[in-house]
């Protein structure tokens, strides 16, 4: 790990060249922000922009793995130059230092990280920089939205109740801290069998419709659950480039174009009305 930085100056300035910023969070572990915010960023990139994905994940980095990305970071000029797989300029605490070498890491450590993520790396032109963030309200979550004005946050949940009780905690804290919500996703929300064609709501249904009528925001997306897509994650190919015909891939630029058309409402929204 290079060395700490104090807090320095807020906002925009620590990543100039970055046009637009996305947090894929959920209230709850294990729904599927990795896995969304790692196939997000690759329908972002088949649609022709510049991606890049930070991996924002301290205790639990999957995105190296989900990526397939190998190798450390080079350095020009005391700055960190990302990993780049599948076209995504990737940065990730998983490539920086040793296993459970982050795992004791509390808040200021947390911060600092977040910080060296964003100042310290050579991300260059970039259209779109999504964050996988870990699970719940925590360090990660206050530390980011301090460090830089995230464009906005895509909230990953499954449909039962359970998972709809974090994610509620977790978009009411996006709210205070004036990050706009740009939607949810409803990931494992239902199976279709491969022998049969029947169709199995495992985890319930419409919770993800539910929780975006309360908050007022778009459902984005319903991601299916699906035996290639937790497969593309284990072997680093995911699912909306090693299957770009199936129905997952499908979703997944579904929820690309959903994610590009809210970001450009919400920055028109910003600017001066004439008249
Ligand atoms: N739609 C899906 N179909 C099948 N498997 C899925 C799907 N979404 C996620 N998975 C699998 O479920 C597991 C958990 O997903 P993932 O790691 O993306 O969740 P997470 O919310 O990032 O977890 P954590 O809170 O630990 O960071 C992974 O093995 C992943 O491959
Ligand atoms: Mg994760």
């Amino acid at each position: 790990m290079p060395e700490m930085h104090k807090p320095g100056s807020p906002g925009g300035e620590f990543i100039p060249e970055v046009k637009h910023t996305v947090a894929v969070s959920s209230g709850k572990g294990g729904v599927g922000k990795s896995t969304v915010a790692v196939n997000l960023a690759l329908a972002l990139k088949q649609r022709g922009h510049e991606v890049g994905l930070v991996d924002v994940d301290i205790y639990g980095p999957d995105v190296p793995l989900m990526m397939g990305a190998r190798g450390r970071p080079g350095m020009f000029e005391n700055r960190i130059i990302p990993v780049e797989a599948h076209g995504i300029k990737i940065m990730s605490i998983g490539l920086l230092v040793a296993e459970r070498e982050a795992l004791v890491w509390r808040g200021p450590m947390i911060h600092s990280a977040v910080q060296q993520f964003l100042r310290d790396v050579l991300w260059g032109p970039l259209d779109y920089l999504v964050f996988d963030m870990p699970p719940g309200t925590g360090d990660a979550q206050l530390s980011l939205s301090q460090v830089i004005p995230l464009g906005g946050v895509v909230m990953v949940t499954t449909p039962q109740d359970v998972a709809l009780l974090d994610v509620r905690k977790a978009l009411a804290m996006f709210r205070k801290l004036n990050v706009p919500i740009l939607g949810i996703v409803e990931n494992m929300s239902y199976f279709v069998a491969p022998d049969t064609g029947a169709r199995y709501a495992i985890f319930g249904e419409g919770g993800g419709e539910k929780v975006a009528g309360e908050f007022d925001v778009p459902l984005l997306a319903r991601i299916p659950l699906e035996m290639d897509t937790r497969k593309g994650g284990d072997e680093g190919v995911p699912i909306a480039v090693g299957q770009p015909d199936s129905a997952q891939a499908r979703a997944f630029r579904g929820l690309a174009e959903g994610v590009v058309e809210r970001l450009d409402s919400l920055s028109a929204l910003k600017l001066p009305t004439i008249g």
